[in-house]
């Protein structure tokens, strides 16, 4: 397959490292002079010009900084473009994937918009996500070529969908990092290393799996049974994780942010109800 790669920062580099190692025939294009060295080293192809780069292959990955680098980049490559695949790995907003995947269709482009959900160092790896919305025929005719990069998660037609999700999950993932730091604080202050911490915690991630996978259906059902635990179980037991974290010294935010919401529940009386009816606080803006 011939692939062609615009952008060689981390990511850029790191794609086409993968495209090559896969056998893939890559040429490549960088802005800026130099970073293409080792990737040349390796076979790849050096393009002159990004307009050069984009009529070596019929699919083109661009992992640039953001979208107005793309378009700054891509407008007035659309004839060159037009009859091709520009998969766009860049991050940005669904609207941003949206109005591109727009501009792609009204140049003749095959879009696919994507998200890496990995640093460089994770890329070709089948255990990382490379999630992927737009054409969906895009998607069926270079399925296999992009999993040399991660494993594809088609996510139907709407190009925004990619970024939608890698929105959402980097903010569980800053969410989730930011409990397991507390915890790590929490049990360091009496004297555990956080390699002995850690692995207990991931192995109760396994059970918060579980409670998302049960509270999912609940939330889209709009209906909170407090059958496993009830919100005012749950606040007498954060009610530790407050005091705990104060007797300790520690940052008092995320344990006063995650009581909060749920003292604001119990008394707009939903005490009875399960974890998951905080959605309704969320969905209004924090009012619960
Ligand atoms: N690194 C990660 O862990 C990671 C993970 C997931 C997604 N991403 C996303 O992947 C994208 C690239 O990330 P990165 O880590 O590779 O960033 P990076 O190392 O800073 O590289 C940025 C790339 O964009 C190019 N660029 C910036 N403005 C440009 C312009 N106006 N015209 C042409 N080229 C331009 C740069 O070219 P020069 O070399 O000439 O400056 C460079 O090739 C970002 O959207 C990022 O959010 C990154």
């Amino acid at each position: 397959m011939k692939v062609t790669v615009l952008g060689l920062g981390s990511m850029g580099t790191a794609l086409a490292g993968a495209l090559l190692e896969a056998g893939h025939e890559t040429t490549v294009w960088n802005r800026s002079a130099g970073k293409d060295e080792a990737l040349v080293a390796r076979g790849a192809a050096r393009a002159a010009t990004a307009a050069e780069a984009v009529g070596a292959s019929p699919l083109v990955l661009a992992c640039l900084s953001d979208y107005d680098a793309v378009h700054g980049l891509l407008d007035p490559l659309a004839g060159e473009l037009r009859g091709r695949t520009l998969v766009n790995l860049t991050s940005g907003t669904p609207e941003q994937a949206r109005a591109s995947a727009a501009w792609a269709a009204g140049h003749g482009i095959g879009y696919l918009d994507g998200a890496i959900m990995s640093t460089p160092p994770g890329i070709g790896s089948p255990a990382i996500m490379l999630l992927c919305s737009g054409s969906s025929q895009a998607f069926a005719e270079y399925r296999e070529t992009l999993a040399s990069l991660g494993d594809p998660v088609g996510l139907g037609d709407d190009a925004g969908a990619a970024s939608l999700y890698d929105t959402a999950l980097l903010g569980m993932m800053w969410a989730t990092l930011g409990g397991w730091l507390q915890g790590v604080a929490l049990t360091g202050a009496d004297k555990v290393d956080a390699v002995t911490f850690t692995p207990v915690a991931i192995r109760w991630t396994a059970a918060v799996n579980g409670f998302m996978s049960t509270y999912a259906p609940q939330v889209d059902a709009g209906v909170y049974p407090g059958d496993d635990a009830t919100l005012d179980v749950h606040l007498g037991a954060i009610e530790h994780f407050v005091r705990a974290s104060a007797a300790r010294g520690l940052d008092p935010a995320l344990p006063e942010l995650l009581k909060s919401s749920i003292e604001q529940a119990v008394a707009a009386g939903h005490g009875g109800d399960g974890y998951a009816r905080l959605i309704e606080a969320v969905r209004a803006g924090g009012r619960a």
